[in-house]
């Protein structure tokens, strides 16, 4: 299946405005990388053969796509497809990637960090010794444990801050008003996670917003920019890139926001589960050492934006973007939140949100199609790994599972190329499947919150925060293309990423009868 109409190549000339909202992008159209680039690419063709000898023993993976492509959607459609029971690999930046056979999940999903390590593997690619961008355990273990604990307890905040954060970014207007809809909903997330991160009124001062929603950028953009230089070069090149500056800055800055917070819980007597914000959490499951540090907290706090709001945002934007693009659904889907909360008064309860199952049913249709990442289970490998099935992983291989392709097979997804927005539900109405195929069930044919061990800890927050702000969205406004534009906006595709277009408009019109 070819990689059609779903992705596009950055616009050539223009793109100002688009680089200023999705500065990532910009890494790769100054002119001045193309020398680099060179270089660059030097040096991860000659590091390709030194890293890729992985396959059946003494064989090489076979390698598809070339080193400098953009876009690696067809190069991994074509290694699934090819490959069901062996290794290839994909010649991405820096880290090349091998992809093993999804028949092989189930052998590497809970190896511990020592022998396949994820902590390892993000650290390396994002270059977290200069950017800090990486992940710690306190933090999964306060996503994993505390926060979905919690979810029931922290609705109506939530629910405050949907009103809030919708009332001050998209308004009351009556006429068609355009927003970009990546920045806007960037913005939506970034209030109702910080709601829960930090708590009101710091969750809402635009410094602390600012940091949280920039760290990702910058962060990422200055790995990019350090990665144009050999490893050597990067403790000194740190001080001249302005992303990776930046980084400390929020870094600092944030210290000294969060700080008194901090300090004042110390020696307080929380009883565990009283407090609910991350702060707590943090503090709760950090080391003894680490309870009053206030720069490992304020860390941990970053770090846990960094995994929240930009995921849950592309995939909120995908979903809009879909709906948009089968606006059919949007009644279908009204009615269903109008069923399960008759007025907007009514407050969210677990068991209402529960009951949004054609809601549900379309954020994994859209989820299935443009996921964020085209590759998930990303792991550096740190023992030599052999498989059953006699596939041997290398010390210090970069692997990963092909989870956009996996969604696109047929065999598991009958016409897998359509946009069916309930195959969900219908996948669930048939008998014993009742708990399976939501949203955040993860599964050999469900790769896209990874799977076993690591699997993403925050997708419950993740789909409650969609489920609100969507329903919200559709019962209060009338939502269109801008600009007369008829076709969904086009993706951006790099590298195995998949960015929902971030200079796409989409409209809106107070309802005149909501709800
Ligand atoms: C729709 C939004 C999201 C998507 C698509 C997403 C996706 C993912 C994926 C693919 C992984 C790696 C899994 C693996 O390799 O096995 C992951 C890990 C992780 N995610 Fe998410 N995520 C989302 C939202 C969130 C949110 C809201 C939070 C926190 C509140 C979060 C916290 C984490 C953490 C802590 C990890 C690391 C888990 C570990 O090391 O064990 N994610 N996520």
């Amino acid at each position: 299946m070819e990689n059609k109409n779903i992705t596009m190549e950055l616009p050539a000339s223009g793109f100002q405005s688009f680089v200023e909202q999705a500065p990532i992008l910009s890494t790769f159209l100054r002119p001045s990388s193309i020398l680099l680039s060179v270089i660059v690419l030097f040096f991860t063709t000659s590091g390709l053969r030194k890293l890729f000898s992985g396959g059946r023993k003494g064989s090489p993976s076979e390698l598809i796509g070339r080193p400098g492509d953009r876009d690696f959607h067809n190069a991994l459609l074509e290694g699934y497809k090819k490959h069901p029971h062996s290794l290839f690999t994909i010649p991405t930046g820096h880290h090349p990637m091998t992809i093993i056979p999804t028949e092989s999940l189930d052998e590497i999903k809970a190896l511990p960090e020592n022998i396949l390590s994820f902590q390892k593997q993000v650290t390396a690619r994002f270059l977290g010794k200069y950017t800090g961008l990486g992940v710690n355990d306190t933090l999964v273990h306060s996503v994993k444990v505390d926060l979905t604990k919690n979810i029931p307890r922290i609705l109506g905040e939530l629910e405050d801050e949907v009103g809030y954060s919708i009332g001050k970014h998209i308004g009351e207007s009556q006429d068609w008003t355009p927003h970009p809809l990546y920045y806007m909903l960037t913005h939506l997330v970034a209030l109702l996670s910080g709601r829960i991160f930090v708590g009101h009124p710091l969750s809402r001062d635009p410094t602390w917003l600012h940091a949280t929603v920039r760290y990702t950028i910058d962060g990422f953009v200055g790995a990019e920019k350090l990665w144009m230089y050999p490893s050597i070069l990067h403790p000194i090149m740190q001080y001249f890139i302005p992303e990776v500056r930046q980084v400390h800055s929020y870094l600092s800055n944030g210290a000294k926001m969060l700080g008194p917070i901090i300090n004042d819980r110390q020696g307080k007597q929380v009883k565990k589960g009283d407090r609910t914000d991350m702060i707590q959490w943090i503090i709760d499951n950090s080391d003894p050492k680490d309870k009053g540090n206030v720069d490992y907290v304020t860390k941990t706090q970053m770090l846990i934006s960094v995994v929240a709001i930009h995921t849950t945002t592309m995939t909120m934007s995908q979903t809009i973007f879909d709906l948009l693009a089968h606006p059919e659904y949007i009644d279908i889907l009204r009615e269903e939140i109008k069923s399960v909360k008759p007025t907007d008064e009514e407050p969210w309860t677990k068991s209402k949100i529960a009951g949004l199952r054609k809601m549900d049913s379309f954020m994994k249709e859209s989820q299935r199609f443009r996921p964020p990442g085209l590759v998930t289970m990303n792991r550096q490998v740190e023992q030599p790994i052999e498989l059953k099935n006699g596939l041997v992983l290398p010390k210090g291989a970069h692997i990963g599972v092909a989870a956009g392709s996996n969604a696109l097979d047929p065999a598991l997804f009958p016409h897998p190329e359509e946009f069916d927005g309930l195959r969900f539900l219908k996948l669930r109405d048939q008998p014993g499947n009742e708990n399976m195929y939501q949203f955040v069930t993860t599964g050999p044919d469900q790769l896209h919150w990874g799977v076993g061990t690591h699997a993403c800890p925050g997708r419950f927050f993740a789909s409650y925060e969609i489920k609100m702000l969507l329903s919200k969205i559709l019962m209060d406004y009338d939502i269109k293309l801008a600009d007369g534009a008829t076709q969904r906006p086009a993706d951006i595709a790099i590298d195995i990423r998949v960015v929902p277009n971030p200079q796409a408009q989409v409209a809106f019109k107070k309802r005149e009868v909501p709800w």
